[in-house]
């Protein structure tokens, strides 16, 4: 009896110690399954679908307009969240409302759910804060992401990421639709700005910046939100150039270009994405189960939940036509491993998939690992200890502290890319006449999703925010700047009598570029800049006068007739809030700019070309000629780059490579610069890029200062997806580029 007592405790304590080398997250993990499954057990099949079912909030309110406020019907309240269950909803409902509004709405959506269900589970309200809490009325705009990219500068990113959770989740909302991680390479896209630009390294560390920013260490945080990743995967090349339209993508640059921004988030803690609204190869993405489950949930270990876009499980039928019935669409995207359906307009996915599992056309442990997913996310937030809005953090909106880290972001975001005879920065004793279409509006500069889904209503806009035109008054006196727009967006104005002012000036700075849009109304047919703007340019050039052109756009028009007749150029793109105080500063020398071209800036509407071009494409006549490459920016001070070193010249895979450049200021003035190392693998059985972004850090140097920047690589920086789709490393020789500076190493 004692022995088998004896053997017993010691079996016991070898168990124990088998087991008790958990770490402390795996314990929490358990902890947090436990809860799940607690719920999931006591869940009607009804209240797991209510779960995976999301609403917009326009189904359950109403708005005079877009000036006026929103206000919640009690009734269709109630329908939502105690007859269907919904778990989840969305969006504005028209516009912005205020920080209060906020705090109300999510209130009462919280008290429906949490008092008025038999579960209690809360609702996961989503938004889409894409540069700031802009759909929070006075809230901290930052530039949207391409400008993130042209600066260069990770800190910034992580930075604006942290500042928008705190302002969305000060609105009451801790999820938020961003970062979007598709590649942009297709420059007539509408959707081209909301990218982080062409390059794959750029866009990873970017958006890994970002996703850390949000989230923190722990989304449970009051000032944190859970990230939602998108548009998963592929949606940013549509072949014709309009947005929602068929890619085409083989599986070797799926892995190699788009898949890696992705893998990178999910790795640094992403825990939902978002599904491509259009189609690759054939198959529309929310029906695609080798993308969603294999890959995503498979290979990339995807913790919580993927959510459908906009009204795009339906469109399977409807539009796509891959499937027969609405049921058909709603089983295929459900098996393809979508957890949530935005549907949003009514609950016809609520009541089909009810149906198909009921009928056992969707097994219910398939909706159990949705559940499962959604509850998870909902967890990690907090939800469930509080699901109302943090009222405190109400204090620190839009403080000044966060306007001041934007005015950064935006200066740091605007590309000086020519600069003939240092016509920049001009002289604050200048006379200047302000002209153009994108001169004196705040929306142009903030772009989509800015108050309203178009941005475009300026109405809406904070009076007390400065466009380029009334910064430039602030910044030399209303006296010294005469104003002429010259021409709207597409049409004649004033141009002529633009012209007779231009004499009278020194200098001439022209603002043209595009108004508001995004998405789908955004599709043009012609990435040139529209005839009169470049006729507005011609016609101000017979003044005489110098002019600097300032592009505030979207993407990249081409301008080519007019490059010659600008002395100076700035790519401002679209900066945000603090757009106009950041170019003034910019054009009159306050601010030094830094930041670089995160995308090919095309010279023709035809013949466009990435800067990781394949050698086929600079073959016999081919050439690679942007009016700007990717990386292209100009300074006001000069920097040189001498002693660029390796730290051997053979390695083997599990080496670890350094590379060391010094970069010295030897102009006259304090300047930061993005050091960029670049890599070319000079053979392999893959064709392999011209060159490849690897690394890149932004310093500061004081005039005179010098600086050794230093880079590690591993073998993960040289391969790529090899003939057999998979990701390769090939011994050979490669070239580590920094600047104009080279050295070859090779690899055994
Ligand atoms: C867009 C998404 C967005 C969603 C919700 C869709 O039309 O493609 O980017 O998150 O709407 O507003
Ligand atoms: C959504 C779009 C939708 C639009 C309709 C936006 O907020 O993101 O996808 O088409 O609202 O109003």
């Amino acid at each position: 009896m004692k022995r088998v007592y004896y053997i017993t405790i010691i079996m016991i304590s070898i168990m124990y110690l088998g087991f008790a080398v958990k770490t402390d997250e795996q314990i929490s993990d358990e902890k947090i399954d436990k809860r799940i499954d607690a719920i999931l057990s006591k869940m009607t099949i009804e209240e797991k679908v209510g779960q995976m079912t999301q609403i917009t909030l326009e189904v359950i309110s109403s708005r005079e307009g877009e000036a006026s406020s929103l206000v919640i019907d009690a009734d269709k309240l109630k329908e939502a969240i105690v007859d269907y269950k919904v778990g989840s909803i969305i969006n504005t409902g028209g516009a912005a409302n205020t920080l209060d509004d906020w705090q109300e709405i999510i209130t009462s959506i919280q008290d429906a759910a949490t008092k008025e269900t038999r579960l209690g589970i809360p609702v996961l309200y989503g938004i889409d804060a894409i540069h700031g809490a802009n759909y929070t009325l006075g809230a901290t705009l930052f530039p949207q992401a391409i400008n993130l990219a042209a600066s260069r500068n990770k800190e910034i990113v992580k930075e604006g990421g942290s500042i928008t959770a705190y302002e969305v989740r000060a609105s009451g909302i801790p999820w938020n639709f961003n970062p979007v991680l598709g590649m942009g390479r297709e420059p007539l896209w509408a959707r081209f700005w909301e990218t982080f630009g062409e390059d794959v390294h750029l866009t990873t560390e970017m958006g890994k910046a970002y996703v850390e920013g949000q989230q923190g260490k722990d989304i449970s945080d009051k000032t944190k939100v859970a990230t939602c990743i998108k548009h998963y995967m592929g949606y940013s090349v549509p072949k014709n150039g309009k947005d929602r339209t068929p890619a085409w993508i083989p599986e070797r640059f799926i892995r190699d270009i788009f898949l890696p921004p992705f893998a990178e988030a999910v790795k640094t803690g992403a825990f939902t994405a978002m599904v491509n609204s259009s189609e690759v190869n054939g198959i529309p993405a929310h029906s695609d189960y080798h993308i969603l489950t294999e890959i995503l949930k498979g290979e990339l270990n995807l913790k919580g939940f993927i959510v459908s876009d906009w009204e795009d499980i339906i469109r399977l039928h409807t539009r796509d036509r891959v499937a027969e019935s609405p049921e058909e669409a709603v089983k295929m995207a459900v098996m393809a491993g979508l957890d949530m359906s935005m549907v949003p307009y009514d609950y016809s996915f609520y009541e089909i998939l009810v149906k198909l599992v009921k009928d056992g056309e969707v097994p219910e442990s398939r909706i159990d690992d949705a559940v499962r997913r959604i509850l998870l996310v909902k967890y990690m937030l907090g939800l469930f200890e509080n699901p109302y809005p943090y009222t405190e953090l109400s204090d620190g909106f839009a403080s000044e502290e966060f306007t001041e880290a934007n005015l950064n972001a935006a200066r740091e975001s605007i590309t000086l890319v020519k600069n003939e005879n240092n016509i920049l920065p001009l002289s604050k004793t200048s006379k200047v006449l302000v002209a153009g279409p994108t001169a004196n509006l705040l929306s142009v500069m903030n772009g989509g999703w800015t108050i309203t889904w178009q941005g475009n209503n300026e109405e809406l806009y904070p009076k007390e925010k400065h466009t380029i035109l009334e910064a430039v008054q602030e910044k030399i006196g209303e006296n010294n700047v005469i104003f002429r727009e010259g021409s709207s967006f597409e049409e004649d104005i004033n141009s002529a009598e633009a012209v007779k002012m231009a004499e009278k000036v020194d200098a001439v700075v022209l603002c043209l570029g595009e108004p508001t849009y995004c998405e789908t109304p955004g599709n043009i047919s012609d990435l040139a800049l529209p005839d009169a703007q470049l006729m507005l340019a011609q016609e101000l050039a017979k003044a005489g006068k110098p002019i600097v052109l300032v592009m505030v756009e979207g993407r990249p028009r081409v301008i080519n007739k007019i490059v010659d007749h600008a002395e100076g150029i700035v790519v401002a793109m679209l900066p945000g809030m603090e757009g106009g105080r950041a170019v003034a500063d910019i054009l009159f020398g306050d601010v030094n700019p830094s930041a670089k071209l995160p995308f090919t800036y095309p010279r023709n509407v035809n013949g466009y070309m990435t800067y990781d071009y394949k050698p086929l494409e600079v073959f016999d006549v081919n050439e690679f000629n942007p009016q700007w490459s990717f990386g292209h920016g100009l300074s006001y001070t000069e920097f040189e780059y001498s002693d660029l070193k390796l730290s051997g010249k053979n390695f083997s895979v599990d080496d670890e490579i350094t590379v060391s450049v010094t970069v010295k200021n030897i102009g006259d003035r304090e300047g930061k610069e993005a050091v960029e190392l670049y890599i070319t693998d000079l053979y392999g059985s893959v064709t392999r890029p011209n060159k490849q972004l690897k690394a890149f850090e932004k310093i500061n140097l004081a005039p005179g200062e010098s600086q050794e920047v230093s880079f590690t690589l591993n073998s993960d920086d040289l391969s790529f997806i090899g003939r057999e789709n998979t990701r390769i490393v090939e011994p050979g020789e490669f070239i580590a580029a920094v600047a104009d500076l080279q050295a070859a190493f090779y690899l055994k």
